[in-house]
């Protein structure tokens, strides 16, 4: 059997993969990223609408969830969102800020994943693409690693760059938290993330006519952490999307990483309206109005009807009573729901939880017990906000590990 001497083996030519490549790359060591993909960051190509939301220019560490919510700051200080922008401007990628500090490419994703692997290529780091592994053993303070074309590789350092569950159509694995386990570290709870959220049968039927309506909202949940007590509330002001399924667009996204099965999510569907004072004006000014009718200058028709037959409020503004009028208020400013579920890994954008951080150097990504493996990027019990966050780890976390691996 073939065998081969290397540096650095980085399994998952993702974003965190590519980077760490491409870093120690450049310290003159000897590289090869492996992926069982056919082309390497098919998160990136399909990423932002095909435009890739690289990065968020006001990442700071309040933008991540994890057990230790401090783990993340090193490595996004060291090598941070405007660093990354710098690598953008150098490889001439045009960009543009769309929302809330959201930077995208102008044209394409693909512009970033030509960037890392050119980026590679010039740090003298090997691709090999189609390639699994197939086993890992620890010899001395080496690691030999079986691949799945028959090949053998001793590598002083592996790092595990291979993401988490999401998508496994797009050959999402999980694999890496096996690496964890078989290194005996602690995996936290993992679950799907950014994902829209689902109703029970009832209500569904309700809400179905609402498929496809979007509305800004704030939304908000009270989260619990792992024993159960309760958290300071959580809230966030973005659109919302009404589905066949249930909720979905950023505010529910969002609101996906703290939400807990048997919990409640509250909804502000008119966040700048006081509803029930623009109602009662509404009656004053022309009774002869539909509730309906009135009740969608402030929120979308379809919407209105809903919420209106929901409460009961058929009719005319002037045949219903002040006290029902203002009941309104609660329905749009205050809806509280309880989602079943959520859409699961098929459509969830990150995995929550994974590789305990406690079991890694935060300055290094290196495993405290195991010299020589890391784990970067979204393997990692760090998870970012919608907004170009879940990138900025990526990067930061492939930095860090490539100055020391
Ligand atoms: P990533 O998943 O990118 O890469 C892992 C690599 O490992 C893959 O290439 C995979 O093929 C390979 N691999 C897995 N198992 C393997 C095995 N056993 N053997 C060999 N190779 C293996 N984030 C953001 O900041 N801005 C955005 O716009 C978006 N948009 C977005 C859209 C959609 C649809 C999704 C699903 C996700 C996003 N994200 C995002 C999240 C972002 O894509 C994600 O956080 C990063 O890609 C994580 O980077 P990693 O390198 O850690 O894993």
């Amino acid at each position: 059997m073939k065998s081969s001497d290397l540096d650095v083996l980085i399994v998952g030519a993702g974003a965190a993969g590519m980077m760490c490549a491409i870093e120690a790359g450049k310290r003159g060591r000897r590289v090869r990223v492996i992926d069982h993909a056919r082309a390497p960051g098919e998160k990136i190509r399909i990423s932002g609408g095909g435009r890739c939301n690289f990065t968020n220019l006001g990442t700071s560490g309040a933008n991540f969830l994890s057990e230790n919510p401090r783990f993340a700051l090193s490595a996004l200080k060291r090598f941070t969102q405007h660093d990354f922008l710098k690598m953008v401007e150098r490889h001439g990628i045009a960009w543009h800020e769309k929302t809330l500090g959201q930077l995208f490419c102008d044209d394409s994703a693909k512009q970033i994943i030509r960037m890392l692997t050119d980026e590679m290529k010039a740090a003298g780091v090997t691709l090999s693409l189609g390639l699994g592994v197939t086993s890992i053993a620890r010899s001395g303070d080496r690691f030999e690693v079986a691949l799945d074309d028959g090949t053998r590789v001793s590598a002083a350092s592996l790092v595990v760059a291979t993401g988490g569950k999401s998508i496994p159509k797009m050959g999402a694995t999980g694999w890496g938290y096996d690496v964890a386990r078989q290194f005996d570290l602690r995996l936290t709870e993992t679950r799907p993330a950014l994902v829209p959220l689902t109703f029970e049968p009832t209500l569904l039927e309700q809400l179905v006519p609402l498929a496809g309506v979007a509305v800004d909202a704030v939304v908000k949940t009270t989260p619990t952490n792992p024993k159960g007590e309760r958290l300071k509330d959580v809230s966030f002001t973005e659109a919302m999307l009404f589905t066949h399924r249930g909720l979905s667009g950023p505010s529910i996204l969002q609101i996906s990483s703290y939400w807990r099965e048997g919990e409640a999510i509250t909804v502000n569907m008119a966040p700048s309206e006081d509803v029930s004072a623009r109602m009662l004006a509404a009656k004053t000014e022309n009774g002869k109005q539909a509730v309906h009718t009135a009740l969608g200058h402030i929120i979308p028709r379809r919407l209105a009807e809903v919420i209106c037959a929901r409460e009961g409020l058929a009719g005319k503004l002037a045949e219903v009573g002040d006290k029902k009028l203002r009941a309104l208020d609660q329905a749009v400013n205050a809806w509280t729901v309880k989602p079943v579920g959520s859409e699961g890994y098929r459509t969830a954008e990150v995995t929550l939880g994974g590789v305990d951080t406690a079991a890694l150097d935060q300055q290094t990504m290196e495993a405290k017990t195991v010299p020589g493996l890391f784990f970067i990027g979204e393997v990692v019990d760090v998870t970012g906000w919608l907004g170009g966050y879940n990138f900025q780890w990526a990067w930061s976390s492939g930095w860090a590990a490539g100055q020391n691996c």
